[in-house]
């Protein structure tokens, strides 16, 4: 009894020590504080094409051809194929099963070729809406074949725009019986957006195919089976603290059999094993853990991986129709091994190479580990006993194994209601470090709430705002998340990380609106909401400093439609003063600067302002846009900002030091 009594004030004072709590109640709004370093970062979740036909930079839609109706109900494996026969050759196409590369990718085409006509019979691949081509660019290709006829087969690989005209092509004979890898490297002569891609086996014979694959050579970082260059380079411009993925309700799944289970997801890309995603397409997990582990590397954020809580998703089936109902529970007499996935994905990504998991870290090319930090458990999940059950025995496992990661909780899809309240209750039970709050609303909404966390109990769980946008992408949309977005950092101290969602979306596969970031097949368009987003995570601080920036007038009082923040960046010893305004009239105040020693003469300015009606749009995707310039410091800074307008002043720590 004594040790579990000390053994939970142990995970008490851990709970609350990881965070920096103090023992106060409540903000203290006069005093300079410590906030959160990892404030502002992005939810990656595979939705709207966000995986695959989006990041990830495969261009050949279902390549495995594993595509089927519980997909979507008008899909099958040749979907986005087309049977091959113009040079006036024949023989026979099927889908087999019998002797697939692995067996978690089934499906494979077996071609029976009786004539091969003038040109070759095979396979063609529209891609995902065409497939993007650049002139001078090479192109990475490869597939499985097995040549089961006797003789070798010259096998031809061409793009092609929609006329036919070849962009670029290659040639190359099949060897040996059994499945084999054969890769090639394809350079384009002329631009197209909406290539298709060209398989054809050039001689009589039999021979199976699976796995066409064809990346852009140059991939984001050059990794292999890597990312799409210009988005996720647009992904890591906001300079996010930190990712969460792979979602929301694809991590909890339409279903028992649907939860997204990562071990699914590692490995070589032939074996991982495929699925529905619950938003009606499918997951090819090409884009899995190891990748997104990865990437979040490369972008300098700590991942925050989410896995469910044992439970599918309350929607599953499309029950929201019928209040919910949807939630089950993985069999308890599943649940230990379910637990020990849990704890094998910490091990997967800190564990030693000599680990059972750390070392498939390392064959997978990574052997210094991820440094998880954050481990998300549940999403928004209907709080029923059959959950809390669950995650009961999911957080106490990791705890006890893993005191040092720092679980995630959730309480619910909204900013309050039954599951929120029961999430919290559970939370204070179990002393859950941090929990994950969820909020899509009207923009009225941000700017009527800016005071929310300044009551919240300081001793209660820390707060990770994982998923929020408000309904819209015009200016006035992000402008009032900028406002609520100034409150958060007011809050620094409760408010630990918070998440825009969701983040990107390829247009004509939109499953919600709106996003941070849509794209087509060449192309990337920001958002306003993104612009300010990146406003906020690159220019954080670990210190808010609540005296510098005093309003005018009526502003100074409760009209919330005006925030401001001053933050430090005790790494570079930057400054940042923010001013957001989403009224229709400009706002006065005076920045008090004497306090940050000699001051160095100029700063760097950014606004976004405009029309608050107006959005950037595929058409028109620079309508709004960050505008920077340097300004004179003075020690009592005297501004007015537009209406409309987000106004980011950055003075250099380095200036400051020298002048002092
Ligand atoms: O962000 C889109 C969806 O919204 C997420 O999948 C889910 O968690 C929330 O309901």
């Amino acid at each position: 009894m004594m040790k579990k009594i000390a053994y939970t004030a142990l995970l008490l004072t851990l709970a609350f020590t990881w965070f920096g709590a103090s023992a106060q109640q409540k903000a203290d709004a006069t005093k300079p504080k410590k906030i959160s370093p990892d404030l502002f970062g992005i939810f990656f979740e595979d939705l709207s094409y966000a995986a695959d036909g989006g990041l990830y930079a495969e261009l050949i839609q279902n390549r495995s051809f594993e595509y089927n109706p519980a997909d979507n109900r008008d899909w099958n494996s040749m979907t986005a194929w087309k049977y091959q026969t113009d040079g006036f050759g024949y023989g026979t196409i099927s889908v087999e099963t019998a002797a697939p590369v692995h067996p978690n990718n089934p499906h494979y085409i077996l071609l029976d070729i009786q004539d091969e006509g003038q040109k070759g019979v095979g396979l063609e691949n529209s891609g995902f809406d065409g497939i993007p081509v650049k002139a001078s660019k090479n192109y990475d290709f490869s597939v499985f074949l097995n040549a089961i006829s006797d003789q070798s087969l010259p096998v031809k690989v061409a793009l092609v725009d929609r006329k036919g005209k070849e962009l670029g092509s290659s040639l190359f004979t099949t060897s040996d019986k059994g499945w084999k890898k054969y890769t090639q490297q394809i350079h384009i002569n002329f631009d197209n957006d909406s290539a298709k891609l060209v398989l054809l086996i050039k001689a009589k014979g039999k021979i199976a195919i699976d796995m066409v694959s064809l990346f852009p050579e140059e991939t984001f970082k050059n990794h292999r089976n890597g990312l799409r260059a210009d988005l996720a380079q647009v992904i890591a411009d906001i300079k996010p603290k930190f990712m969460r993925f792979p979602g929301g309700c694809l991590t909890h799944g339409d279903g028992i059999a649907n939860i997204y289970r990562w071990k699914n997801t590692i490995g070589p890309v032939e074996q991982r094993v495929e699925q529905r995603n619950i938003w009606n397409y499918h997951q090819t997990a090409g884009l899995g853990y190891f990748e997104y582990f990865q990437f979040c590397e490369d972008i300098g954020a700590k991942p925050v991986p989410v896995l469910a809580a044992g439970v599918s998703c309350q929607n599953s089936g499309g029950t929201w129709r019928i209040g919910s109902t949807g939630q089950k529970g993985i069999p308890m007499e599943e649940m230990k091994a379910y637990v020990q996935d849990v704890l094998d994905l910490v091990e997967y990504a800190n564990g030693p190479i000599t680990s059972t998991w750390g070392a498939k870290r390392a064959v997978a090319g990574h052997p210094a580990p991820f440094n998880l930090e954050y481990l998300g458990i549940g999403n928004e999940d209907k709080i029923t006993g059959v959950f809390e059950e669950r995650f009961r025995m999911i957080y106490d496992a990791v705890h006890k194994a893993h005191p040092e990661i720092k679980i995630i909780g959730t309480v619910g899809p909204s900013p309050k209601g039954e599951d929120f309240d029961k999430g919290w209750k559970l939370a204070d039970q179990l002393s859950v470090g941090i929990v994950d709050e969820h909020y899509y609303e009207k923009p009225q909404w941000f700017l009527k709430n800016t005071q929310r966390y300044d009551a919240y109990n300081r001793l209660r769980s820390k707060v990770y705002i994982g998923e929020y946008a408000s309904w819209g992408n015009t200016l006035f949309n992000a402008l009032s998340e900028a406002v609520y977005m100034t409150s958060l950092e007011r809050n620094g101290d409760v408010v630990r990380m918070a998440s825009y969602a969701p983040l990107i979306a390829r247009i004509g596969h939109t499953s919600w609106n709106p996003n941070l970031i849509y794209f087509n097949g060449s192309k990337v368009f920001p958002t306003v909401n993104y612009y300010v987003q990146q406003q906020f995570a690159a220019n954080s601080g670990n210190e808010y400093l609540p005296d510098v920036i005093k309003l005018k007038g009526e502003k100074a009082a409760l009209d919330t439609t005006a925030g401001v923040s001053t933050v430090r960046d005790s790494a570079t010893g930057d400054l940042i003063l923010k001013i957001a305004n989403a009224g229709n009239a400009p706002v006065s105040g005076e920045a008090d600067l004497s306090k940050i020693g000699q001051l160095p003469k100029s700063a760097i300015l950014t606004v976004i302002t405009g029309n608050p009606d107006v959005k950037n749009s595929a058409d028109n995707s620079q309508a709004i846009v960050p505008q920077s310039s340097v300004i004179k410091l003075q020690k009592k800074w005297a501004f007015t900002v537009p209406a409309y307008s987000l106004t980011v002043v950055r003075i250099s720590g380095r200036e400051i030091e020298k002048h002092k």
